[in-house]
C-alpha cells in the first residue's frame, strides 16, 4: 500500500479482548457452527437465510453468476418487498405491535404499529399509482427523519418503482444531478424539517433543484413545519391530499428477486456520484439474516435503535429494510443528538427501554467530548447489544462506549460494510466472538473477504494491504446506474484476473488473523463517517471564479475521523487570500454540494505539489495538513513545491 491511513496511528493500543459472557451466547441467535455450516455449502447456507422471507413463487437456483460481475440471487423466485416487512407481520398476527416509536425533534411523538404502517403504505402506494407510477419508474426522496418517508419507500418498493433517497443535506445541485441521472417521474418531500430546535426549509431546497428539470412530473410535499412553501399549480401536491383519502387495501404483487429496489448515490474516485443499483430477494435476504445475528434481535422483545439517516445505506438497510423484515420495534428519531440538550440520546433510551443501540464513531467521539456525566444521567440498562459502523473504531472510543454505554458488558459489533455491500459483511457475531476494540474481526458466515497484496496474493498474519471480497454475496450492488464500464472499472478491474470487488479499503491482519480496517486507499475522504470524494470538493472549488486550481486531502480529524483539508491556487487577479475569501470559499462548497462538504480548512498557496505526469500528490499534502514532516518528495516534477507551500504556510501568506 502505497498511502497508508491516518486508522493507523490508533491501531493495537488496546490488546484486551471482551468474550461474550455466558448468560449471553446461551441465548444468542447466531452460534459459532453458522462459520463451518456456511463453509461446507455457502448456497445451502444462504439458501436456508432466504426462507426467513415470505416468497410467492419459490427459486429455482440459488446463484447464478455466470454472467460476473453481474450476480443473480435466487433465480426465478418471487415476492414483495414491502409485504415482506409489512404485511406479513400483520397476517401472523403482530398487527397490534409497535413498529416504529417516533420521535420528532421538538418533542413530539408517534407510534405506529404494523396494522397501521400497513394501512399507510397500502394508501401511499395507491397514491403513487393514482399518478400513473409504474413498475420500473424512479421516484426521488429528499426528506428528514419523518415516519412518511419510510411509507414512501415502502410505497415505491411495493409497487415495484425504485426510490432514490437523497440526503436533506445535500444542495440543490447535488439533488438536481442525482434526479437527472435516473430521470425521476416524482420528487417526495416536506415543507421543511427541525434541525437544532428551529425549523429549516426543504422544499425551497427541492424547488431550486427542480428548476427546468425535465423528467419530473409531480413533487410530493409532506407537511412537517408548517411554514408556508410557494406552490407550483400542476405540478405540487400535498402528500395529505393524495394519500389520506385512498384505500388502505392494496393488493401487492410479487416481483422478481432480481427487480431492482433502489438506487442510492454515493461518491466515488470522480467528482460524479455513483448511483449504486440494488435488487430485492439477495438484498432483502442479507438485511434480514445480518440485522438478525448481528444484533442478536428478538422480534417482539427488543426495541431496536439505529441513529442513521434514511439519506444513507445504513438507513436503508438497518433502519427500513432488515429490520422491518425482522419485525423490528425500533425508535425512530428525527433530530440532532444534542436538541434540546447533550442527553437527548440517552433520554430516548431510557424512555423506550432501547435495548440494541446502533450508531457512528464520530458521534461516540462526541459524546465522549460532551463528557461521562451525561450517559451517567441515565438509566441505560435497558441496552444488551452496541454496534458500530461508517469508520474504523479507534480503541480508545471502543472503550468508552462499552463502559459507559454498556456498562462493561453489553457486546459491541463494530460493523464494516458499504453502500455497494447492500449489507453488513465483516462484524463480530454477539454471543459468539470475543470482541477486540478497533477490529471488526470476521466475514460473517456466508461471507468471504480476504486482504491481498498488490498482485492479490492474500497476505498473511500481520500483513497489510487490500480488502478484497473474493465472493458474491446476495446483497451485492448489480450495477452502477446507467454505467456499466464504470461498475466493471471501479470494482473489478483492479484484481480482474482474480476476479475479487475490490472495496476501496485497506485492510490488515493480525496475530489471530482478525481483519483491522484502515480506511480508504482511493481519493475517497471519510468524513463523521460520510463518504465524500476529493474530487468532488475539487470541481466545486473549481467552479469558484477566484480559483486557478485545488488539491482536497483528508486529514485525521480527532471527531470526525477525517477533516476536508484543501489546497487552493487562487487566479491572479484575485490576491486576497484573506479569511474572508477563505470563508467564501468554504460557503460555495456547502451551497455546491451540502454542508457536510464544506473544507475544515482552506490554505491558499502558490504551488501544487505534482509528479512529472501531473498527477497531485496528496500524500505530501496530508503530510502538511496534518502537521508532519513531507514525506518521500523525489517523484515531485519539482521537488522545491513543498518548501515553497510549508514556507509560504509558516509565513502566512
Ligand atoms: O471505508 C469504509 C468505511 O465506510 C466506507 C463505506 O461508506 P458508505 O458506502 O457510505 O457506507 C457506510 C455505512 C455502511 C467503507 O469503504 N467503513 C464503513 N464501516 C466501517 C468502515 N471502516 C472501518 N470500519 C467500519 N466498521
Amino acid at each position: 500500500m502505497t498511502e497508508q491511513s491516518p486508522a493507523l496511528d490508533n491501531l493495537l493500543t488496546e490488546s484486551r479482548t471482551f468474550p461474550p459472557s455466558e448468560a449471553f451466547s446461551a441465548q444468542a441467535n447466531a452460534t459459532a457452527d453458522f462459520y463451518a455450516e456456511a463453509d461446507a455449502d455457502r448456497e445451502a447456507f444462504w439458501a436456508k437465510q432466504a426462507e426467513r422471507l415470505h416468497w410467492e413463487t419459490k427459486w429455482s437456483q440459488v446463484l447464478d453468476w455466470t454472467n460476473a460481475p453481474f450476480a443473480k440471487w435466487f433465480v426465478g423466485g418471487k415476492l414483495n418487498v414491502a409485504y415482506n416487512c409489512v404485511d406479513r407481520h400483520v397476517d401472523s398476527g403482530h398487527g397490534d405491535q409497535v413498529a416504529i416509536h417516533w420521535v420528532g425533534e421538538p418533542g413530539d411523538s408517534r407510534d405506529i404499529t404494523y396494522a397501521q404502517l400497513k394501512d399507510e403504505v397500502s394508501k401511499a402506494a395507491n397514491a403513487l399509482e393514482s399518478l400513473g407510477l409504474e413498475a420500473g419508474d424512479r421516484v426521488a426522496i429528499q426528506m428528514p427523519m419523518v415516519p412518511e418517508a419510510i411509507v414512501a419507500m415502502l410505497a415505491c418498493a411495493r409497487i415495484g418503482v425504485l426510490h432514490s433517497v437523497v440526503f436533506g443535506g445535500f444542495s440543490p445541485t447535488a439533488l438536481r444531478s442525482r434526479v437527472d441521472d435516473q430521470a425521476a417521474r416524482i420528487v417526495i418531500t416536506t415543507d421543511g424539517q427541525y434541525r437544532r430546535g428551529k425549523a429549516a426549509p426543504m422544499k425551497a431546497n427541492v424547488d431550486e433543484a427542480l428548476e427546468g428539470a425535465e423528467s419530473v412530473e409531480k413533487v410530493i410535499v409532506v407537511r412537517r413545519t408548517g411554514e408556508e412553501v410557494p406552490i407550483t399549480e400542476g405540478r405540487d401536491i400535498w402528500w395529505h391530499e393524495l394519500v389520506d383519502g385512498q384505500s388502505a387495501e392494496h393488493a401487492p404483487q410479487a416481483f422478481d428477486s432480481e427487480h431492482p429496489l433502489f438506487i442510492l448515490y454515493t461518491s466515488g474516485t470522480t467528482g460524479k456520484p455513483k448511483g449504486i443499483l440494488h435488487t430485492s430477494g439477495g438484498y432483502l435476504t442479507q438485511a434480514a439474516y445480518t440485522h438478525h445475528n448481528v444484533f442478536d434481535h428478538k422480534a417482539g422483545e427488543d426495541v431496536y435503535w439505529c441513529t442513521a439517516d434514511i439519506g444513507w445505506i445504513t438507513g436503508h438497510t438497518y433502519i427500513v429494510y432488515g429490520p422491518l423484515a425482522n419485525r423490528t420495534t425500533q425508535v425512530v428519531y428525527e433530530g440532532t443528538p444534542n436538541t434540546p440538550h447533550e442527553g437527548r440520546h440517552w433520554e430516548i433510551v431510557q424512555q423506550h427501554k432501547v435495548s440494541i443501540y446502533y450508531t457512528a464513531p464520530t458521534l461516540i467521539r462526541t459524546f465522549m467530548k460532551w463528557g461521562n456525566e451525561i450517559p451517567q444521567k441515565y438509566d441505560l440498562s435497558s441496552l444488551r447489544v452496541l454496534g458500530s459502523v461508517g469508520e474504523p473504531i479507534n480503541p480508545e472510543a471502543w472503550i468508552w462506549y462499552r463502559e459507559n454505554v454498556g456498562a462493561n458488558s453489553a457486546p459491541i459489533v463494530d460493523t464494516w460494510w458499504q453502500t455497494e455491500t447492500g449489507g453488513i459483511m465483516i462484524s463480530p457475531l454477539p454471543g459468539v466472538t470475543a470482541t477486540k476494540p478497533g477490529s471488526a474481526q470476521k466475514a460473517l458466515p456466508g461471507i468471504s473477504a480476504k486482504v491481498v497484496d498488490d498482485q492479490g496474493v492474500e497476505v498473511g498474519k500481520g500483513g497489510g494491504g487490500y480488502l478484497v471480497l473474493d465472493k458474491p454475496w446476495p446483497g451485492m450492488l448489480r450495477g452502477i446506474w446507467g454505467d456499466e464500464q464504470r461498475f466493471r472499472e471501479t470494482y473489478w478491474s483492479r484484481f480482474a484476473d482474480q476476479g475479487y470487488y475490490f472495496a476501496g479499503d485497506g485492510a490488515k491482519y493480525d496475530a489471530d488473523g482478525d481483519v483491522w480496517l484502515l480506511g480508504r486507499v482511493d481519493d475517497v475522504m471519510n468524513v463523521s463517517g460520510h463518504r465524500i470524494s476529493t474530487t468532488e470538493v475539487e470541481s466545486a472549488l473549481v467552479s469558484h471564479p477566484t480559483v486557478a486550481e485545488a488539491a482536497v486531502v483528508g486529514a485525521t480529524d480527532p471527531t470526525t475521523g477525517q477533516g476536508i483539508v484543501a489546497f487552493v491556487i487562487l487566479r491572479g487577479n484575485a490576491v486576497d487570500g484573506g479569511d474572508e475569501a477563505v470563508q467564501e470559499l468554504r460557503n460555495h462548497v456547502a451551497k455546491e454540494i451540502g454542508p457536510i462538504a464544506k473544507p475544515r480548512q482552506i490554505l491558499v498557496v502558490q504551488e501544487l505539489p505534482k509528479t512529472r505526469s501531473g498527477k497531485i500528490m496528496r500524500r505530501l499534502l496530508r503530510d502538511v495538513a496534518e502537521n508532519r514532516q513531507v514525506g518521500d518528495v523525489t517523484t515531485l516534477a519539482d521537488s522545491s513545491v513543498m518548501d515553497l507551500i510549508s514556507s509560504g504556510l509558516k509565513s502566512g501568506k
